[in-house]
């Protein structure tokens, strides 16, 4: 697999509306690399979910693009998986076959038996298996949801929120074990949220949004090894750091609340040629 940036977010900005006097996104560009975990924060509203659903394939940007390689997002695609909020799961199958959906849509549930077996096993639910999923705790319920979403074998997942309706000891727990999947497995995710301490947590690089318009305005490389100690010193300076980021954005909001925040261009030049174009 190749280790360049998988994902090329170029000249992006969005409108939902004609009428909107600022772009819900402005002028986006990003480049995220390969199976790292990229976490975007920002405050409610500012355009996190509009931006990954734009990743996803979901919505269309007004102007500018999504590559991931050289491909063009149009539209949705197995390669790059997405889990929300809420694990969207069918209440009346069981917790196997839920998390065989992706690969019995693709018609490869057959051969890729054992996969759904290894990783139900691998998300702590190897006694649940034969268990309606309405009988499961919503903790356990997002881990069929992390199975469902990592059977198919993705190069992207895409995670919106994807633990802010658990509780504390759950979060925690999923928080690290997904960050350790992204690079056991070198997929490349990106996190939406506005939990700075999960994405310190989780994530090698965060980016910070702000809103109206939602713009790019700062990214912070995470330097700390995986599992990470949430009391350690560079943890705390780190989260530090960043909250003291978000008082700054807010504050030069106050003065200026719907004019765009000065930030330097950032430059990404996506490739032109890669494998994925002929694989999808
Ligand atoms: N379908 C839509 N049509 C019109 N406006 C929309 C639509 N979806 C979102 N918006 C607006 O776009 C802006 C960004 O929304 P978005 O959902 O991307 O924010 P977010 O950063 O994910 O917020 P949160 O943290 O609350 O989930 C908001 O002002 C929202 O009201
Ligand atoms: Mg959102």
């Amino acid at each position: 697999m190749s280790t360049a940036s998988p994902i090329w977010i170029s000249d992006l900005t969005h409108y939902y509306n004609r009428k909107q006097e600022m772009p819900t996104l402005d002028d986006i560009n990003l480049s995220i690399p390969q199976g790292q975990l990229t976490a975007l924060i920002g405050r409610s509203g500012c355009g996190k979910s509009t931006l990954l659903q734009m990743v996803a394939g979901l919505l269309m940007p007004t102007e500018g693009a999504v590559r991931i390689r050289a491909h063009t997002v149009t539209k949705p695609s197995a390669k790059w998986n997405m889990m929300f909020q809420k694990p969207s799961l069918y209440p009346w199958m069981t917790v196997r076959e839920n998390a065989a959906l992706g690969l019995v849509f693709a018609g490869t549930y057959k051969h890729k038996k054992d996969r759904v077996e290894e990783l139900l096993d691998m998300v702590g639910l190897s006694e649940h298996k034969d268990k309606n999923v309405q009988d499961l705790s919503g903790g356990q319920q997002q881990r069929v949801a992390l199975a469902r979403s990592l059977a198919t074998e993705p190069e992207v997942l895409l995670l919106d929120e994807p633990f802010s309706a658990l509780d504390a000891f759950t979060r925690t727990a999923l928080q690290t074990e997904v960050a350790q999947i992204c690079h056991d497995q070198n997929i490349t995710m990106v996190l939406v949220t506005h939990d700075i301490e999960e994405a310190v947590a989780m994530a090698d690089q965060v980016v910070i949004m702000s809103h109206n318009p939602g713009q790019i305005v700062g990214e912070k490389h995470i330097p700390l090894d995986y599992p990470r100690d949430r009391n350690s010193g560079e943890f705390i300076t780190l989260k530090d750091e960043l909250f003291a980021e978000f008082e700054k954005i807010d504050q030069a909001k106050q003065k200026k609340p719907f004019e765009r925040l000065e930030v330097p261009k950032r430059e990404v030049k996506p490739p032109v040629d890669d494998s994925l174009q002929q694989a999808s």
